[in-house]
């Protein structure tokens, strides 16, 4: 959702640490990328529609101290060199993420002022109101012209008369980080250059100066205040592709640490007591995310059906936001987010808290968004997440709330059963050649509906998600009773149907799905953890015999199962699995 970077330094090239900050929060949009650089000669803007690399060769030619950058996922004006960020007037260079809500508005009263716009973008008018503005006062050129502006915004801005940035915080996320070769800014913490030890994180309404030695934090009245540093490690940054061809599959074989470490943050790092209160006094648990957040919520509402007596529902968050739930101060929601900045997700939990709920944020992000809004913080430590296509996250999503779902009762076993479960993950990704198979038969079908009952269900519509996001190939995850109800219509010989069959109790139904399917001509590939149904189905399309589990833990190794076919699946499509077309990894506009 468009990546925003500066670099301020003591030493070095600024344009050369901010183009690999753009190689490294490339994930955040991909539809244009630029960067103003100040040199002996004034400031200079270069910008180019498309991948970042296409701005290698012309960022390689400039040199200074000080300069700001950015990704661009399209919002307002088509991916083109045109609409690509910097955007620049008079003295001003910016550098935006979010939308600004009421720039139709400010355009016309900036066109009528005799101003002229180079772009199709909102983002511009903030430079052209910067440019209108400024008489000497930087600090309040900046404040006056975010005065002016509805929506959400973080902004890189330089200005040819101060040697540093300006970066503005707004409903959008920017973190500031401090090292040994200067200062930078950046959308998201494991974007940031290795060198960085501490950040800063600006609330909503802060101006910050930034220069090579320091930052400076105002608020929205330009009143000084102080935001704390907090320590930031390698582990948490982008440490790329290491021996593995893409992100997605390297992240795919993380999913077993992740296990691991969300277990033990778990116990090292929760106020157990507290969480375990709030679960006990709760009279329903509503959990809420988008996209893989929302669908590990979808699972794990079985783990507290099964486990924890009390009632437990699972609202997409964009649907929350605009149809609130009956809420008392009982009432605990359980926030799920890897970026924990997802627009949306954020703005959901923020009303059902002021109605009165305690909030728990379940993120693989700490300092981001949702952690300020929570009451309390349960960490997921899938470590930076690259690829777009979350996998890694929502199997520590997964491990996160099972322990939460068992804390009223034997949260001790959970964690072993947990770490079990690790074990078939690792099992699984030593020997996966079952997902070739599978992956194969996906590629050439015209549509792939994903099936299960139960637990199986919600993995399913996780499968399918996947799968669609990454190789464009139409998907559904749907109940497999509903099949008769109304998708048996859309079988045919080029549909496949993958049945997930992990729960002994339904596994008999959903092998008559699977008949169901076949004698429609439709082809079936079946993932299973039981040798009974791998057996019955041996003349289907393709059987994976996937690792034995019980049916509550098959979802952290049916589900990476299922990431492994739509990677493949993606691959033998030549797609890019890590940058899908059209999306970026954390939605921050609504
Ligand atoms: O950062 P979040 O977990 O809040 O993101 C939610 C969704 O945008 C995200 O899961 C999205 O659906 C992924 N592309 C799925 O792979």
């Amino acid at each position: 959702m468009c990546g925003i970077i500066g670099a301020a330094l003591r030493r070095g090239n600024a344009a050369a640490e901010v183009y690999e900050g753009l190689e490294r929060l490339e994930y955040r949009g991909y539809d244009s990328a630029g960067l103003s650089v100040r040199t002996d000669g004034g400031t200079v803007t270069v910008k180019r529609g498309g991948r970042v690399a296409n701005l290698k060769e012309s960022a390689a030619e400039l040199c200074g101290g000080v300069a700001i950058g950015h990704t661009r996922w399209a919002t307002h004006g088509e991916p083109s060199d045109r609409n690509a960020h910097p955007h620049v007037a008079g003295k001003f260079s910016i550098v935006h993420n979010g939308i600004i809500e009421n720039y139709r508005e400010l355009k016309d009263e900036l066109l009528q002022s005799g101003a002229e716009f180079a772009s199709d973008t909102d983002s511009e008018v903030i430079v052209r109101l910067l440019d209108k503005y400024y008489s000497g006062d930087l600090l309040a050129a900046v404040a006056k012209t975010v005065g002016r502006l509805k929506g959400s915004y973080a902004l890189g801005i330089l200005c040819e008369d101060f040697d540093g940035i300006v970066a503005v915080k707004y409903k959008s996320p920017v973190v500031a980080g401090f090292g040994e070769k200067g200062v930078t800014l950046c959308s998201d913490i494991p974007a940031l250059p290795e060198w960085v030890t501490s950040v800063s994180v600006p609330e909503d309404g802060d101006i910050v100066l930034i220069s090579a030695q320091s930052a400076s934090f105002y608020d929205g009245g330009l009143q000084s205040v102080n935001r704390v540093r907090l320590p930031v490690f390698a582990g948490q940054f982008n440490g790329g592709t290491g021996d593995y061809p893409h992100y997605m599959l390297k992240e795919i074989h993380e999913t077993a640490a992740t296990v691991r470490d969300t277990c033990d943050a778990f116990f090292r790092n929760v106020d157990v007591k507290r969480l375990t209160e709030y679960v006990r006094n709760a009279d329903r648990i509503i959990m809420t995310g988008c996209g893989t957040a929302y669908n590990a919520g979808l699972a794990a509402r079985r783990f507290f059906s099964d486990k924890c007596r009390v009632f437990c529902q699972v609202e997409i968050a964009s649907e929350l936001r605009y149809s609130p739930v009956h809420i008392t101060g009982s009432t605990l929601v359980l926030a799920i987010s890897q970026s924990g900045e997802t627009a949306d997700t954020v703005e959901a939990v923020s009303a059902l808290k002021e109605a009165g709920a305690r909030v728990v944020a379940v993120t693989n992000c700490g300092y981001s968004a949702i952690t300020r809004v929570a009451h309390m913080v349960v960490p997921v430590c899938a470590g930076a997440e690259v690829c777009v296509a979350a996998t890694k996250s929502y199997i520590g999503q997964l491990a996160a709330l099972y322990l939460i779902s068992r804390l009223t009762a034997d949260v001790f076993t959970a964690r072993s059963e947990l770490l079990s479960a690790g074990e078939k993950i690792a099992e699984l990704l030593k020997d996966n050649g079952g997902a070739d198979k599978i992956a194969e038969i996906c590629a050439e079908s015209s549509a792939v509906f994903f099936l299960g009952r139960g637990i199986d269900y919600a993995v399913a519509v996780e499968a399918s998600l996947k799968l669609k996001e990454i190789s464009y190939i139409f998907s559904d995850g749907y109940p497999a009773g509903e099949l008769k109800h109304g998708t048996l219509a859309l079988i045919d010989d080029n549909t496949l149907s993958v049945i997930i069959i992990c729960d002994e109790s339904l596994s008999e139904k959903c092998e008559n799905a699977a008949c169901q399917v076949t004698s429609r001509k439709g082809k079936v590939a079946v993932i299973t953890c039981l040798d009974g149904a791998a057996d019955k189905l041996q003349d289907v399309a393709a059987v994976w015999k996937i690792p034995e589990c019980e049916a509550n833990l098959s979802p952290f190794v049916s589900a990476v199962a299922l990431q492994l076919v739509a990677y493949k699946t993606a691959v033998s499509l030549g797609r890019d699995p890590d940058k899908p077309r059209n999306l970026a990894k954390s939605v921050t506009v609504e």
